[in-house]
């Protein structure tokens, strides 16, 4: 399959730096990272970048109402992402920042390019503003009564009730979300982008092979519609970036969004050998990918392109966009428990269940997918457990008690194992067109062969009749655990862009190359006559008390959103009554221990003066367990139990620091005694 060596460069949208990861959004950076693993597995050179999308009114507003600078706010932030992507595996060459140097200069050469060669124009428009808090108001933060059916309280720009749109200007008793007070009309020079211009070179670029049939569709209602100039401007006061040779003018968020994905792979070729004009030079011959959600469709496909093209740059050779995920059949939703961030879903869940059950689920279509808890737990249990980590350990104990360790010297059923093998050329061609789930169902259906052939053969009856002597039967014993071996190689290659790390243990098992470039052709050749280490446990079942803790532990977040900046004075200040409901305690750790397959956590056991608890404590990127031992700590001491992915955590070690490597434990001076009360 891989005669000629591409080179590729994908992109994931970029978060908004105001709030959590959540399961709606792993979705596509699951998407992504799978087919960017495909692609180096096939031996490609594939590159994968990413920022925080940093600029913007909501981030501006969320960072006042927390008390702090936008900067400190998306630093905050930047880190928690960078977290949640690592957990997930998302294997990213290079996350960044919109708000970089590299992305102002590219804004600005961008704007610039475009200015120059007169496709900006300017003219004077009205807007809505509020006259407390000086400032123009985007459609979603001024309120009202619906012009249509006069449901109180709905945004600027739609009504909740009747769903009818309108412009802000036509709401009844409206007033401003930050102050409360009522918006009046107030004239502003804009700047804006004459998408207009590019109309021709649009039309051809997506009647190409860039986009999905159905996007082609809906662009052609978006031609039919006329394409209006875009508003790229905003006033101050706004956290982006100035607009040159201009008077306190920002560009629009927007505008600098897509521009992050250039500056982020700018930014990692300043410490790589990459070269930046490889990948955007008007005549590239290299692939730029975008994998999208459906709502930010015409951002990706209208004006990027035309951006691009205006400033001489290549245009992307493909944008691909997925569905909206909802669970168990609805929109994600606080009060139901299931609007689950990232971190939560991992604090109980292993972040392969959901990679796999996505997997499973995903095809090339702008289809919404659903999350359905028991569906969920069947089918991990049934698929990764039942069928595929069975054929290993059904087997492998044969190979190390018996034959020490050395696998046959030749396949029992040759044909066997070149049926898995040529299956390889379809599954790959399913995962290149983005159809996940027909990979999975022709992995899984291999993996039913597999089980069928050792459930014939039945080795451990085999085993049962012979001693260890060198029998015809135990050489069949032998080569049936071989030929199982060796399939579950092959399956598990070809599901290592879903699962790396089974694919990595795996790797040290069967002690050979599984996700390295070029396993995949490798797998022509069988592992004959070759040593593998002990089996060791690959994966444990889901368990549905886990996704119960889990959803439980979603009901009692803040779901993030507009609402968080209205009631600002509510969400920042506690009152003392409620402040003493806190029990915080001085507590001695009396031994740490690593938590097995947990990458952040340290088990704790803790004095609290008159008994000892377990505390889970994400503090591995900071502490060895050594440091530990015998050091003193606060607690919070009266939190609820929490059951976790490793057990039940009985309290909360407070700590200081973003995450990662740093986190700093408060650690009371040693006048103190563990059962002390901190106040
Ligand atoms: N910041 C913009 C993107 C700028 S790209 C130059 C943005 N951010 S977002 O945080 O709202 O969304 C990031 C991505 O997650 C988008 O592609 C969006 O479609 C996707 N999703 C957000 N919620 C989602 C679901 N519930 N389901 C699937 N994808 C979802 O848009
Ligand atoms: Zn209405």
């Amino acid at each position: 399959m891989n005669t000629d060596k591409r080179r590729i460069l994908v992109t994931s949208a970029l978060p908004y730096a105001n709030g959590p990861i959540h399961i709606g959004h792993v979705l596509e950076y699951i998407q992504t990272d799978i087919w960017v693993r495909f692609q180096r597995l096939q031996g490609h050179e594939c590159i994968y970048v990413c920022a925080d999308d940093a600029h913007g009114t909501p981030i501006m507003l969320k960072a006042e109402a927390d008390g702090v600078t936008p900067e400190e706010l998306i630093e905050r932030i930047e880190a928690e992402h960078r977290a949640d992507f690592r957990d997930f595996h998302i294997s990213l060459d290079n996350f960044y920042t919109t708000h970089s140097e590299e992305n102002r200069q590219c804004s600005e050469y961008i704007y610039q390019q475009n200015k120059a060669k007169g496709h900006i124009a300017r003219r004077v428009i009205e807007q809505a503003y509020d006259p407390v808090k000086e400032m123009f108001l985007p459609d979603r933060y001024i309120r009202g009564e619906c012009p249509v059916c006069g449901t109180p309280d709905q945004y600027g720009d739609s009504c909740e009730n009747c769903g009818s749109t309108y412009s802000p200007t036509d709401l009844k008793n409206a007033v401003s979300a930050v102050s409360g007070a009522t918006p009046i009309a107030k004239e502003s020079e804009h700047f804006f982008f004459r998408l207009g211009d590019f109309e021709e070179m649009l039309k051809v670029w997506t009647r190409g092979e860039h986009i999905q049939q159905q996007v082609s569709n809906k662009l052609q209602e978006w031609f039919d519609a006329g394409l209006q100039d875009w508003d790229i401007s905003r006033d101050a006061p706004y956290f982006g970036f100035e607009i040159p040779e201009e008077n306190d003018k920002y560009f629009y968020v927007w505008l600098d969004a897509p521009i992050g994905y250039m500056a982020s792979f700018k930014n990692l070729c300043a410490r790589t050998d990459l070269e930046f004009d490889d990948f955007w030079n008007e005549d590239s011959p290299n692939e730029l990918i975008h994998f999208i959600g459906k709502d930010i469709l015409y951002f990706h496909t209208l004006f990027w392109p035309a951006m691009l093209d205006g400033a001489g740059f290549r245009k992307p050779s493909a944008v691909y966009a997925h569905g909206f995920l909802t669970v168990n059949g609805q929109k994600m939703s606080k009060s139901r428990g299931t609007f689950i961030t990232a971190r939560t879903y991992l604090d109980h869940l292993n972040p392969e269940y959901l990679r796999y059950y996505l997997a499973a689920k995903l095809n090339n279509r702008v289809e919404d997918l659903d999350l359905n808890f028991d569906d969920f737990v069947a089918r991990v249990n049934s698929d990764l457990i039942g069928k595929v980590v069975n054929i290993a350990s059904r087997t492998a104990g044969f190979i190390t008690k018996r034959f020490d360790g050395r696998l046959s010297a030749h396949l029992m059923n040759p044909q066997m194992y070149q049926d898995f093998v040529d299956a390889g050329g379809s599954i790959a061609s399913w995962y290149e067109r983005r159809e996940y789930s027909r990979a999975m169902r022709e992995i899984m259906a291999l993996a039913d062969h597999a089980n069928q052939f050792i459930a014939e053969n039945k080795p451990w009856e085999i085993a049962k009749s012979v001693d260890a002597q060198a029998s015809d039967e135990s050489k069949a014993l032998l080569d049936i655990c071989s030929l199982s071996l060796n399939l579950f190689r092959v399956l598990v290659t070809y599901l290592s862009p879903v699962l790396p790390v089974t694919a990595k243990r795996v790797e040290t098992f069967l002690n050979c190359p599984i996700s390295a470039p070029g396993s995949w052709q490798a797998l022509n050749k069988p592992l004959l006559n070759h040593s593998i280490n002990p089996y060791q446990h690959l994966m444990k079942r889901v368990d549905k008390q886990d996704i119960n803790d889990m959803i439980e532990d979603s009901k009692h977040q803040n779901e993030p959103g507009a609402s968080a900046t209205a009631d600002s004075t509510e969400n920042t200040t506690i009152t003392i009554d409620e402040f003493a409901k806190v029990d915080l305690r001085v507590a001695r750790v009396i031994e740490a221990q690593h938590v097995d397959g947990a990458d952040k956590l340290l088990r704790l056991t803790l004095d609290v003066g008159d008994h000892q608890r377990t505390v889970f404590a994400g503090i591995k990127g900071a502490y060895e367990p050594e440091q530990l031992a015998g050091k003193l700590v606060v607690v919070v001491a009266n939190l609820a139990p929490r059951k976790m992915r490793f057990g039940v955590s009985e309290g909360m070690v407070l700590a200081a620091g973003p995450g990662g490597t740093d986190i700093w434990l408060l650690s009371p001076d040693d006048g103190a005694q563990p059962g002390m009360k901190v106040s």
